[in-house]
């Protein structure tokens, strides 16, 4: 069996914990493989809301596993909250989670550095969610950070030595923390650790590989987006961490030739939280628009999102860069009231027109528009395909050539209901 996985193709944010969660029945196992509780992924069922930050979206369904792989990054106090709130509303999540011994644990520290360095940043700064993620990989990368399975042995002296390093960090910036405070966060955060430890701790490389060894197939779910990523994402203005589909073999520790479908997943418009360029911004009434009937305000931190039409040189980009077999797209319903739906299909850069992607769209880059109508229909209640709009089907026919990849799946709300699986021609 081959591992599928689902992935952001924008700057985060596109519904990927809403169809994880939809997708789970066909699935034995779901995996998060990067990013940490940067992470903001919401699921909506009968009537109830979840979001998700470092758990993987497949824990609501039919008693599947999920794993929190080595790639992914973790708080044991955010994490300690999520899993209490989770347990009190039934989830049996000790059954079903098995967590990576080689996750790196982010430390109180690791999100003082967060500030710290933003501050640091200024004018500049990236607009991070603050959770510590940027020095937590840093640490992992220079090899430094402390592991979960470290805690299993020499625990107190490898925290000891990366506290010694972080505090020297914080002073020379003059950021020392104020003892009582840290003192404090520290007792929170131990107590959190000796939890953590409750649950049930694997070689989830070994864990996954089994399961496909014995026909099972696995979900990996990515989190944030290809814009984000470190390598190809508007650097540097992208989170810490490998977001596209090779990041689920380092990040689950599976071979390339394991991956199966590669699902991509989108908005009909687009939508960016935090600092960095954004090609297709909209600063009228008609981002203001999508901001407010989109709800586009971030799960993490509450920040307003920026709004703009969709952007196929990105998405261009990000189906190649992750070999995206399928598209999935969200939110189409937000645009129901629209006259107009416009897709950038190129930039102009210097008076030059590319459908290329380019090394940075920090430059003046102007969107070449193409112009569809809008449908002016409520799809939020459609049951099937059949259903869809004339223009509605013209903007997914146009999507699909000019992506050159088939838009499988259909988003029309919030809901788990709200989810329209096309038929493939
Ligand atoms: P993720 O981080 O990719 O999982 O996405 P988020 O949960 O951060 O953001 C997506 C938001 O859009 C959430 O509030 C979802 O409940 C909501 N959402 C998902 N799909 C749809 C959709 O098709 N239509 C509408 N209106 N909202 C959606
Ligand atoms: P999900 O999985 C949207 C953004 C932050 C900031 C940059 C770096 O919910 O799609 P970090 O805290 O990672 O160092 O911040 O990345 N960012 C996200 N934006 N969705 C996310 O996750 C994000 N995770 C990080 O806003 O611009
Ligand atoms: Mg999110």
């Amino acid at each position: 069996m081959k591992i599928d996985v689902l992935l952001g193709l924008q700057w985060g944010d596109e519904g990927k914990g809403k169809v994880v969660d939809v997708l789970t029945p066909r699935y034995d196992a779901v995996a998060r493989f990067q990013g940490g509780p940067n992470a903001g992924h919401t699921l909506e069922f009968e009537g109830k809301k979840y979001v998700l930050r470092s758990i993987p979206s497949g824990i609501f369904q039919h008693g599947q596993i999920n794993i929190i792989g080595n790639g992914v990054v973790l708080d044991p106090v955010l994490f300690r909250q999520e899993a209490e709130e989770l347990e009190k509303s039934g989830v049996d999540l000790r059954s079903i989670l098995r967590i990576s011994k080689k996750v790196h644990l982010i430390t109180p520290t690791h999100r003082l550095l967060d500030a710290a360095n933003e501050a640091a940043k200024g004018g500049k700064k990236i607009g991070t969610t603050g959770k510590g993620i940027g020095p937590t990989y840093t640490d992992k990368i220079s090899r430094n950070g402390v592991r979960l399975g470290d805690a299993l042995h020499n625990f107190d002296e490898k925290y000891g030595s990366l506290r010694e390093q972080h505090l020297a960090r914080l002073a020379s910036m003059g950021a020392t923390p104020d003892e009582a405070t840290l003192a404090d966060l520290e007792e929170k955060w131990l107590d959190a650790v000796e939890y953590l430890k409750g649950f049930d701790i694997v070689d989830s490389e070994f864990l996954i590989n089994d399961l496909l060894a014995q026909g099972k197939s696995v979900l990996c779910e990515g989190a944030q987006g290809t814009l984000l990523d470190i390598d190809f994402g508007s650097y540097p203005y992208v989170t810490s961490s490998n977001t596209i589909s090779s990041g689920a073999c380092s990040g689950l520790g599976v071979a390339p030739n394991k991956i199966g479908e590669v699902y991509g997943i989108f908005k009909a418009y687009c939508t960016r939280v935090g600092s960095g360029p954004f090609p297709t911004e909209l600063f009228d009434a008609t981002g203001k628009r999508i901001r407010d009937l989109g709800h586009e305000y971030g799960a993490v931190t509450g920040r307003e999102r920026r709004c703009g039409w969709i952007d196929l040189v990105a998405l261009r980009y990000a189906i190649m860069i992750n070999g995206v077999t399928q598209l999935i797209m969200m939110k189409s319903d937000v645009l129901d009231e629209f006259d107009e739906i416009k897709a950038c299909t190129a930039y102009r850069i210097n008076g030059t027109v590319t459908d290329r992607f380019p090394y940075t769209i920090e430059e003046d880059i102007e969107p070449v528009y193409t112009t569809l109508p809008g449908w002016h229909t409520d799809m939020t209640k459609m049951q099937s395909e059949d259903e869809f709009p004339k223009e509605f089907k013209d903007y997914i026919d146009f999507l699909e050539k000019e992506l050159a990849t088939p838009i499988t799946i259909v988003s029309i709300g919030p809901d788990r209901k709200q989810t329209i699986v096309r038929n493939r021609k």
